[in-house]
């Protein structure tokens, strides 16, 4: 099934409770909520006192991805706060088994990142055990870039691996998506589709949002 995750970095702050409840209200179903330390990316975004005022205003799933050097300290602060999935970087992650089994341990999905540059072949050995991957289409750290086109041949391939091992993980996608290429996003293999300007950058979310998921389910009709 396809989802659209709006990403709250390019949402007005100031409205948030407002911007989300109304997404709840036109079908979607999955958050995106950006991490960043100002040290393994170029940029500071929210902590774990937003994921739990956001846990109290819906029922949405939280899906938190943590761009900072130390995610095996903090990933256990975010659950607490109500993330129902959590997303760690490949780069970042020397024992990523035991940070996979880690999240899983207490109570949440994990999932893995790939920034553009890291190859699929990094996660072969831990396919079997992750909850989802998320192949990132710009480099991380900002919202608003544009998408880097090679990172599809990425999503293809990780497809490819999927089928032919029997494994059933989402694959996430994270940059640049638009109206304009979502449908053939989703038609290399995306399940799960991040979003942020597309849907906070003009005045009305809910109405992108529906735009965007039409595009997409469309898009993965003809895939199947
Ligand atoms: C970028 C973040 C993204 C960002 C996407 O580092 O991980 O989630 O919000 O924003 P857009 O959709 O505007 O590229
Ligand atoms: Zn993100």
């Amino acid at each position: 099934m396809t989802e659209i995750l709006p990403s709250i970095l390019s949402a007005d702050f100031a409205h948030l409770g407002e911007q989300v409840a109304a997404l709840e209200q036109a079908g979607c179903r999955m958050l995106h909520v950006d991490v960043m330390d100002g040290h393994f990316v170029p940029n500071l975004t929210v902590g774990p006192p937003v994921v739990a005022s956001l846990r109290k205003a819906t029922r949405l799933k939280l899906d938190v991805h943590l761009m900072i050097t130390d995610p095996d300290r903090y990933a256990p602060l975010f659950i607490e706060a109500g993330a129902d999935q959590v997303l760690v970087h490949q780069e970042t992650c020397p024992h990523l088994d035991r940070t996979i089994r880690m999240i899983q341990g207490l109570g949440a999905r994990a999932g893995v990142v790939l920034n553009p540059a890291t190859p699929v072949a990094t996660l072969d050995e831990v396919l079997e055990i992750v909850d989802y991957v998320l192949i990132m289409s710009v480099n991380p750290g900002f919202g608003g870039q544009k998408f880097i086109p090679y990172t599809l041949n990425k999503v293809r391939g990780l497809a490819q691996k999927r089928r032919e091992k029997g494994l059933g993980f989402p694959i996430e996608i994270d940059g640049g998506v638009t109206p304009d290429n979502i449908s053939e996003i989703v038609k290399a293999g995306v399940d799960w589709v991040v979003a942020g300007s597309a849907i906070f950058g003009g005045g009305n979310p809910a109405a992108a949002f529906a735009e965007m998921r039409q595009h997409a389910q469309a898009a993965a009709a003809v895939h199947v």
